[in-house]
């Protein structure tokens, strides 16, 4: 027997979570969208997902590029997080970023405190989300002491000093 959706939801916003832009090199250039819902699988070799909802214009995309590139948002920039959760907004026309060291890997944007680039190791159907896993190719991190941006309760929120 399974929970309403709506009830699954409530709980879930209550869960803190990481914000994330995970971007891609496609065939018709960068695409990319935030993603919360990232976790780390394995260390040894690094392999991490992410789930991408089947309803998003990337998830196409996001399945067809070989690899792909997870951003770590700092605290102070929830603009940027949502430009990336904005369909139809000029993602890479209005961030700052690079490409990423790995040529199947997808774009850097500068803000990010820390990057993952990964290879798709593997693709999951899973209810109404696409689970990509990643293995990890490269990797950025930048100072120390940096605040995470997070997402709780609906809402942008900082950690507790
Ligand atoms: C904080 C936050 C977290 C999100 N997490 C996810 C996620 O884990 N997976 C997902 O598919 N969409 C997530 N979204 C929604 C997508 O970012 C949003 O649907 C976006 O418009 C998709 O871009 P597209 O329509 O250009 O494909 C999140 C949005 C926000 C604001």
């Amino acid at each position: 027997m399974s929970v309403s959706a709506e009830k699954f939801k409530n709980v879930m916003a209550r869960v803190a979570t990481m914000v994330t832009v995970v971007t891609a090199t496609g065939e018709g250039g960068p695409t990319g969208l935030t993603v919360s819902a990232f976790t780390s699988v394995s260390a040894d070799p690094a392999i991490v997902l992410v789930c991408i909802d089947k309803a998003t214009a990337s998830v196409d995309a996001m399945l067809d590029a070989p690899g792909y590139t997870v951003n770590f948002l700092p605290e102070g920039t929830s603009d940027e997080a949502m430009l990336f959760a904005t369909h139809d907004a000029d993602k890479f026309g209005n961030s700052s970023w690079r490409h990423a060291s790995t040529p199947d890997a997808g774009p850097v944007l500068e803000s990010a405190f820390a990057y993952l680039e990964c290879m798709t190791i593997k693709r999951a159907e899973v209810g109404d989300h696409w689970v990509i896993y990643g293995e990890v190719a490269a990797l950025g991190l930048g100072d120390d002491g940096v605040a995470p941006l997070i997402w709780h309760d609906r809402g942008f929120a900082k950690l507790a000093e």
